[in-house]
């Protein structure tokens, strides 16, 4: 007796799962769990079976029966860091930097950070939304099925809220899964110029409790969807002090932390990623050998972010192949942003990863699923091909999972499939 289900995907070159029961570290990372003339059957929006195209001819019948011989199939993407709701870009900045301006030395000049804040604040929720939802389908054309977004360019109440709404707005009208991150304490605002401790009291006692309360009432309450609280922990813009404020505070009204820590500077944010139990901390590209081994005995995240590097023209990548000695579960993402990462795509990411980073495509792949959906606390539901998650899955058109991070600036995914739909281009 064969069973009927919604869509059976057979006869692929390799179904690559990156099924794992937690997130992956070590020898595990290496391993993106490989199944050769596989297939996958999908019911209701959820993985039904994965295995051999022979067993799973057997067992079902698919409503719709796609055959994707010469293709591998692999989890949809999930980026587990991006900035993604802003007005304007930064191109003028671009060339600037390209004249030898630094990163920071153009946000202490008002720039960087603070001239998104200027367009975004005057921007209009639906212009917010209309820009937000273009890039969200060009990232859907790359593969990626899930992605996080944070708030950070209003840093006034109304701002952040503003944000917050338009996120909320995108995750009914984009093709792929949305969580959203408050960042309220992404820097400080010209009304506070010289006194980040008075910003950091508005984060705490008005914009906080307003996001909590904004969280309540949002879909993502309803749905179940985590919404975590970041701040930007770096010389010149939050201190350790100020940053555990904050993310102490967002933990009191039910916020978890995520930490932009070591960027540029060591200042400990690491360390405190996992005193309070971060479910991840990013960029980590300075970070000392100790931390990095607290890091990697907690249950946080390390998520790299080797996108800014390259876009900035530094060498000073995050040093993964320790990070990874060190036994930690790293996630890789775009931090999709105007200033410092303005790449949609992660299989760009991993390529620069792999060849600045030393990963190796088995690594990076799982690193931009299963435990990219872990950074998000959402590797129960999402990130790899296993019965009863999410039917989130890519047609990608070569033979084998290493041609994704080998191709530069080619967009192999031919099919997105994301909870058992194939999306339209
Ligand atoms: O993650 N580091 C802080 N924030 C962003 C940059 C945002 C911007 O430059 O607009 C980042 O790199
Ligand atoms: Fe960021």
């Amino acid at each position: 007796m064969t069973e009927t289900v919604d869509l059976l995907l057979v006869n692929a070159t390799q179904v690559v799962t990156c099924a794992s029961s937690g997130p992956k570290r070590g020898a595990a990372l290496a391993d993106v769990g490989i199944i050769e003339r596989g297939a996958v059957a999908v019911d209701e929006g959820r993985i039904a079976a994965v295995g051999p195209t022979a067993e799973l001819q057997s067992r079902f019948r698919g409503r719709v029966h796609l055959d994707v011989t010469g293709k591998l199939l692999c989890p949809g993407f999930v980026d587990c860091h991006t900035h993604l709701v802003f007005a304007g870009d930064r191109v003028d900045e671009f060339e600037r930097k390209l004249a030898g301006a630094s990163y920071q030395e153009l946000l202490a000049a008002g720039g960087g950070i603070l001239s998104t804040m200027r367009v975004t604040r005057a921007a209009s929720l639906d212009e917010l939304v209309a820009v937000g939802l273009r890039r969200l389908h060009a990232m859907a054309r790359l593969g990626t099925t899930t992605v996080e977004i944070k708030s950070g360019y209003g840093l006034d109440t109304a701002g952040e809220l503003k944000i917050l709404a338009a996120i909320e707005q995108l995750a009914a009208a984009a093709p792929q899964d949305i969580v959203p991150t408050f960042l309220g304490a992404h820097a400080v605002p010209p009304e506070f110029a010289g006194d980040p401790d008075g910003y950091i009291e508005l984060v705490c006692k008005e914009m906080l409790p307003a996001v909590a309360a904004w969280r309540n009432e949002s879909c993502f309450g309803a749905l179940g969807v985590p919404v975590f609280n970041d701040v930007f922990c770096e010389q010149g813009v939050f201190n350790p002090m100020q940053s555990r404020r904050v993310l102490e505070a967002g933990l009191h009204v039910g916020l978890r932390p995520k930490i932009h820590a070591d960027e540029f500077v060591a200042l400990g944010g690491t360390r405190l990623a996992v005193e309070l139990g971060a479910v991840s901390a990013d960029h980590l590209d300075a970070t000392p050998q100790e931390e990095m081994a607290a890091l990697a005995l907690s249950e946080t995240i390390a998520v790299l972010l080797p996108g800014v590097n390259f876009h900035l023209g530094s060498h000073h990548f995050a040093q993964a192949r320790r990070w990874v000695e060190a036994g930690a579960a790293i996630a890789l993402a775009t931090d999709f942003n105007p200033g410092s990462a303005p790449i949609l795509s992660l299989p760009l990411v991993m390529a620069i990863a792999c060849r600045y980073q030393r990963l190796t495509p088995a690594e990076a792949l799982n690193a931009v699923t299963i435990n990219a959906a872990h950074a998000l606390g959402l590797g129960d539901r999402l990130g790899s091909l296993e019965v009863g998650k999410q039917a989130d899955l890519l047609v990608v058109d070569a033979p084998d999972y290493r041609h994704l991070a080998y191709w530069l600036g080619e967009n192999l995914v031919e099919a997105v499939i994301k909870a058992g739909r194939r999306l339209r281009a």
